[in-house]
């Protein structure tokens, strides 16, 4: 059976390294007083994933007796479009670890009703968690998620609950992006997801193939550098092919659509610098445009491409 797995978010018994990111989570929605987190990280970068392991690991980001309440929704599903769909969300998803109904369903949008359950969650000892995952989805009903997040901002600073929220670029470049202003202000620090670490990388490709020298670790990282989504895939394929050439044609048939997905949706001046970065003319770099590129592990810490194939996408770019 191929071990190697690339589409949906990976169970935490497969989830490889994020050491950092997982401190920095971890000092978040851990710590004496829990605060806010947003997770960034490109498509396919892993912030699914790393939900799930938040969600199914809690033990490695609370102590016992803080009592996480983890409740985690998408944003991609239709039903959470709206402040009572939200909010029926986030019930249910409590009753189904206390018990008991926190608030009746009637009352998903009484402010009294819902602030009574939450301050009696928090005296019962219990740290509620809300996870929201895909939160570029705000852009569909925006009028709505106006108003919902005030709200939310609200009850956040006031201590009910603690936002982890996943998303493509951090919060309030979303909502600039949507001609709009984040109504959460500066509550949320921002946590990256980008390359994995040499270590975890190496154990991630060497627990999968029995026998995995430096060809295959060199194949591999000048396809996919240390990115999880690509490293996964240049492995299946390898391990599906074994012949290089053949792995090589595949891996860039496949990573077509999703590194033209990336391209698009990265500013001008990212893009920018990404030409720079693979060779092409170009105007001065900032270093802040450089440092998130980094981070998002699309430059390397020498500000070289994360692969080479991946620069010959971009030197293909117009
Ligand atoms: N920590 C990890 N360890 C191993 N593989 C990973 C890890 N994180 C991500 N992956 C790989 O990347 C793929 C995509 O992960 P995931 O769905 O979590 O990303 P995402 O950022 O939520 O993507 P999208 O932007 O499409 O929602 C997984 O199927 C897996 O192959
Ligand atoms: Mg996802």
């Amino acid at each position: 059976m191929n071990p190697f797995q690339y589409g949906a978010p990976v169970s935490p018994d497969r989830f490889y390294g994020r050491v950092s990111a997982i401190a920095d989570v971890k000092n978040r929605i851990g710590a004496i007083s829990a605060q806010c987190v947003n997770i960034v990280g490109l498509r396919r970068s892993g912030k699914s994933s790393f939900l799930r392991y938040i969600k199914e690991r809690p033990q490695v980001f609370f102590q016992d007796s803080q009592q996480p309440l983890i409740v985690s929704l998408d944003l991609q599903n239709s039903k959470f479009h709206d402040h009572y769909g939200l909010m029926e969300g986030l019930r249910r998803g409590i009753k189904a670890q206390v018990g008991t109904e926190p608030w009746g369903r009637s009352d998903n949008i009484d402010p009294y009703e819902v602030e009574d359950a939450l301050l009696e969650l928090k005296e019962e000892g219990y740290r509620l968690i809300v996870i929201l995952d895909e939160l570029e989805s705000i852009g569909y009903r925006l009028d709505k998620f106006q108003d919902w997040g005030a709200d939310w901002r609200s009850k956040a600073s006031a201590g009910w609950f603690t936002l982890v929220f996943a998303s493509r670029h951090p919060l309030d470049q979303i909502y600039r992006n949507l001609g709009a202003t984040s109504p959460f202000g500066n509550i949320f620090s921002t946590t990256v997801l980008g390359a994995l670490e040499v270590e975890a990388w190496e154990k991630l490709l060497r627990d999968g193939f029995s026998s995995c020298g430096t060809d295959t670790l060199n194949l591999v990282n000048n396809l996919a550098g240390r990115l999880p989504f690509y490293t996964q895939m240049a492995a299946a394929l390898l391990w599906q092919h074994g012949d290089v050439e053949v792995v090589k044609r595949e891996f860039l048939f496949q990573v077509h659509s999703h590194w033209t997905g990336i391209w698009h949706e990265l500013s001008d001046l990212e893009r920018q610098a990404l030409r720079v970065a693979a060779g092409k003319s170009g105007s001065v770099v900032t270093r802040e445009t450089r440092d998130l590129l980094q981070r998002y592990g699309l430059l390397g810490t020498d500000g070289e491409l994360f692969s080479n194939e991946f620069a010959e996408f971009v030197r293909g770019q117009r």
